[in-house]
């Protein structure tokens, strides 16, 4: 799609940024050095995940959301590694929550930006025609779009108990109804900084932008996800997203 598709009736092109928040210390995947800097076939999740919106042709410019201390770090490691020359990088301090390091980085895009794509540095191996259909779809004109996949296990509700403890079933929503999120999520710029104004949520802040946009009452379209989009969280995932890489390797696919 053209970057004049949305320029009929409307003062300005078209012009797509991507948000990597990479902020988070990755708990979940044990101790040492903040998630999104650990290596995954000897590179950086982080530079994988640049790389991945950096691949789509329609992203001009990439905002990293770095540990709140590791700006600097984060810059060097940018430096050190092949990322391509459209691609114009810039990188803040992140916060205490995902929902406050997304906001930083909005708070850093140029000001010709219409569109944002925001993008977990933990989901390293999203293929670039998933981010693509989220590009296309929102330049179709959908406020706000996300991939998702059918899940796969029967999800229960519960009345939650500390870890470790038998909970009590409360609900089972029928599966074939269910979806599960993935990232890059899609947004009008404007949509997603309304949400931030209007619909953040204190303490542990909102998991999921597109949810910040469902509180405004503005209706979120999901498009197919991908099982490589996968989010790196725990141990087990390392060793799925080693095994992806090999792969990819190995048939030349990338
Ligand atoms: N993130 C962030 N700022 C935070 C917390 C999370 O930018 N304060 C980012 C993470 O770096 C990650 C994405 O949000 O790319 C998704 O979060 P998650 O998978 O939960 O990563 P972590 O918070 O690092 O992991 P954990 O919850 O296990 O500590
Ligand atoms: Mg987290």
């Amino acid at each position: 799609m053209s970057d004049e598709t949305r320029t009929a009736g409307t003062a300005r092109p078209a012009r797509t940024a991507a948000v990597i928040p990479a902020a988070g210390r990755g708990v979940r995947l044990g101790a040492g050095v903040p998630k999104a800097l650990r290596t995954l076939g000897g590179t950086p999740m982080l530079i994988h995940a640049v790389r991945a919106m950096a691949r789509s042709r329609a992203v001009s410019v990439v905002v990293v959301v770095a540990p709140p201390d590791g700006a600097d770090g984060v810059r060097n490691l940018l430096a050190e590694h092949a990322l391509p020359e459209k691609t114009e990088i810039l990188v803040v301090p992140g916060g205490e929550t995902r929902q406050e390091s997304v906001r930083l980085g909005l708070a850093a895009l140029p000001g010709d930006v219409t569109d944002v794509l925001v993008h977990d540095a933990a989901r390293p191996l999203v293929p670039v025609d998933t981010v693509e259909a989220v590009v296309d779809a929102v330049r179709a004109g959908a406020p706000a779009v996300v991939p998702a996949l059918p899940v796969t296990d029967t999800v229960k509700e519960v009345e939650p108990r500390p870890a470790g403890q038998p909970e009590p079933v409360v609900a089972t929503p029928e599966r074939a109804r269910l979806r599960a999120v993935q990232t890059p999520q899609g947004f009008d710029l404007e949509t997603l900084l309304r949400a931030h104004e209007e619909t953040a949520v204190d303490g542990e802040g909102a998991t999921d932008d597109a949810g910040m946009v469902e509180a405004l009452g503005v209706t979120v379209l999901l498009v197919p996800g991908h099982e490589e989009a996968f989010k790196v969280t725990r141990p087990l995932d390392l060793v799925l997203a080693e095994a992806v890489l090999a792969r990819r390797r190995a048939t030349d696919a990338y």
